[in-house]
């Protein structure tokens, strides 16, 4: 089993995409945070297309500055069509050559490594996507940003699900903020670049997506608990358990952003996740017992200093957007996708973060 992406995911996802991808034959793509949790499905899926799909293959640029990845999770040596360059995008990267579409990905998107890093947390939103817009302005190319559905704060109960015209209700000073507040100014770039330069940009706004491939100490609540599980421990439930979330596996999201870098109006942001089911963290080890066929056991407790307190009470995504201009349509239910995580997890994890 790969300790990074399942095969049968990635040809899930180029079926579905179906000839929607032939603009990318013969393109250049740069990729940020390629070594990343979604970076390396965006790798693995170009892969695939020039493999089986594309008249002509797409050529990819990879930069990533490992410094959530690690540098032995490097997979893209000796493949054709496929450069990795360790470069931070902070500083500006100097591209003669042809480019016809940025995807900007790389970010600290753990809570954990952003309250570690807050200050790398905030530059590479900032500073790393005016860089990337300056390249694609430049080159006249379609600039994709990863922004983040955390870039509504803790919505008003009556603006959950969330549509993409919300505000936000975000604090800009609290332990979430280097994060959530560089994402807005992210986005608010990509808004500039659009209307004073006409770039071609689109943001997407992912809501919490899982799957095989994301890291053992990656802290985000999903692999937090299948590293527990595996370890044979109590799973920790923080706060009091009550905040809920929805949870969009892989293969959905991956068609949601491929839908928005090939199909996205210019100019406009996307939500991209699963709408249903919304549950609490004490629901959701529920359905993981039902995944696992036995019981868990599960401790409540208070935030420990590693991880930034003033969750979002509620998180949900209004698709309604990406349904009717993409025809985005998520398909695989919770339970199914759990399962198909834990059963990955169980292979790859070691129990030791
Ligand atoms: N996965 C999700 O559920 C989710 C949700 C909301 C937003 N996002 C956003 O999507 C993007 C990708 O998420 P992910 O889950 O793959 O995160 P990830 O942490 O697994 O990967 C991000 C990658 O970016 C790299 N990176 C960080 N700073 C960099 C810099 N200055 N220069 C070059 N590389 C740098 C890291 O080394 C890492 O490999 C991030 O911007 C994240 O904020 C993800």
């Amino acid at each position: 089993m790969s300790s990074f992406v399942q095969t049968s995911d990635i040809d899930e996802i180029v079926s579905r995409l179906g000839d929607s991808v032939q603009s990318l034959s013969g393109k250049t793509v740069l990729l940020t945070g390629g070594q990343g949790f979604l970076g390396k499905y965006f790798t693995s899926i170009f892969l695939q297309l020039n493999k089986t799909v594309l008249d002509r293959p797409v050529n990819v640029v990879v930069l990533d500055n490992l410094i959530t990845a690690g540098k032995n999770d490097a997979n893209l040596e000796n493949q054709e069509n496929m450069t990795f360059i360790d470069h931070d995008v902070i500083k500006p990267f100097p591209w003669e050559d042809s480019l016809d579409y940025v995807i900007h990905a790389a970010g600290i998107a753990s809570p954990f490594y952003y309250r570690a890093y807050p200050l790398e947390t905030l530059e590479v939103s900032i500073s790393g996507t005016k860089n990337m817009l300056e390249l694609a302005t430049r080159h006249q190319a379609r600039m994709v940003f990863f922004s983040s559905s955390e870039i509504y704060g803790d919505p008003d109960p009556e603006h959950v699900p969330t549509a993409e015209s919300y505000r936000g209700n975000v604090s800009c000073h609290g332990p979430r903020a280097c994060y959530d507040e560089s994402k807005r100014v992210g986005e608010t770039l990509c808004s500039i670049y659009h209307h004073k330069h006409g770039t071609n940009t689109g943001a997407i706004r992912p809501f919490n997506v899982y799957g095989p491939g994301m890291k053992e100490a990656d802290y985000r609540v999903l692999p937090n608990f299948a590293s527990r599980i595996k370890a044979d421990m109590p799973v920790n439930v923080y706060g009091n358990g009550n905040q809920t979330r929805t949870y969009c596996y892989i293969t959905d999201a991956m068609v949601g952003f491929m839908l928005v870098l090939l199909k996205g109006v210019p100019g406009e942001v996307y939500n991209i996740g699963n709408p249903t089911p919304e549950i609490s963290v004490h629901e959701l080890v529920k359905r993981i017992e039902t995944v696992l066929g036995r019981g868990i056991k599960s401790n409540v407790v208070e935030y420990p200093d590693s991880y930034p307190a003033d969750e979002p009470n509620r998180r949900c995504p209004d698709i309604h957007k990406a349904r009717l201009q993409l025809q985005f349509d998520p398909q695989v239910e919770l339970n199914d996708g759990l399962n198909r995580f834990l059963q990955w997890s169980d292979e790859v994890y070691t129990g030791e973060q």
